[in-house]
């Protein structure tokens, strides 16, 4: 799990008490294109091992604050931590490189190469034999097993490894981006409206994956419109309206009513 721990011992040494920092915080963020203020001094964080949905009405401003956490915007005003050390992205790569992966809803796999390629597409492990590394010729059979082994710890069922991605269903393919995501080491997953498009058995299989990276310690993200989706599968919610995240609720502490009041501003954070 990320964070700083600081142990704090009285004399007898039985009194341990711990401080630590959220996977990613945003603070005071605000954002303009033109005349519109897409943000207004919003604040979001989540925790290792924790899901988080960002719910809002269209306009709310839920994707610009996910571009501006994954490097794809750059904010006017405002501060991104990572594990409490202030960070600043200028493009995707950054984030990524930074432990930040974003799953958009076209997923960016490539339908004419099989799971396995598209697990490790952009990071071919080179072969071990130094001839043909030094040929560039990658090692498929270390990627398989190793694609195998991922999916089958998430508990994704994929009929053929080998398949196209094209045969794969919009279940699948959303669980396959998602393993991708991480099986490089990511601390901050993004998920943007990952079931919008999936029937109700695909949906529970993404929601089973998501269950699982929480419980590998990763800090999880999601926006979504489903309400019976955040319920089920987030610890928190944040509402946005306007551009202002106008109230953070433990999952457990509210309910759909209370949340739809909030977004609609019927209800005052
Ligand atoms: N690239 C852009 N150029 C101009 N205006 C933009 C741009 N991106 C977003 N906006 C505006 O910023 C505001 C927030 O948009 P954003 O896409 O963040 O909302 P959202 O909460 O994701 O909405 P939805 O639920 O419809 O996806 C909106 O008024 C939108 O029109
Ligand atoms: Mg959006």
């Amino acid at each position: 799990m990320g964070g700083i721990t600081l142990a704090l011992a009285d004399q007898s040494g039985a009194n341990t008490k711990t401080l630590s920092h959220p996977a990613i915080e945003a603070k005071d963020i605000s954002h303009s294109f033109g005349a519109v203020k897409a943000l207004v001094n919003a604040n979001i964080s989540v925790s290792a091992g924790e899901v988080k949905a960002i719910v809002g009405d269209n306009g709310a401003g839920k994707s610009t604050l996910l571009k501006i956490l994954s490097g794809l915007v750059i904010p006017d005003n405002g501060q991104i931590f990572l594990d409490g050390e202030k960070v600043s992205f200028t493009s995707p790569v950054e984030a990524l490189k930074s432990g930040i992966q974003t799953v958009y809803q076209d997923l960016a796999l490539i339908d004419t190469m099989s799971a396995t390629q598209n697990v490790f597409v952009g990071r071919e492990e080179l072969a071990s034999n130094w001839f043909l590394k030094k040929l560039g010729i990658v090692n498929d059979r270390h990627m398989h097993q190793e694609a195998i082994k991922a999916l089958s710890d998430l508990g994704i069922k994929i009929p053929s490894l080998n398949a196209t991605v094209r045969s794969m269903s919009g279940g699948q393919r959303q669980c396959l981006a998602i393993a991708r995501a991480m099986l490089f080491g990511h601390k901050v997953i993004i998920l943007d409206e990952p079931t919008a498009a999936l029937g109700v058995h695909e949906s529970a299989q993404v929601l089973s994956v998501v269950d699982q990276l929480r419980s590998k310690g990763l800090a999880i993200l999601i926006v979504s419109h489903n309400m019976q989706h955040v319920f089920k599968i987030t610890d928190s919610i944040t509402v946005m309206r306007l551009g202002v995240s106008v109230a953070s609720r433990k999952t457990k502490d509210t309910n759909p009513e209370e949340i739809v009041g909030l977004i609609t501003g019927a209800i005052s954070g």
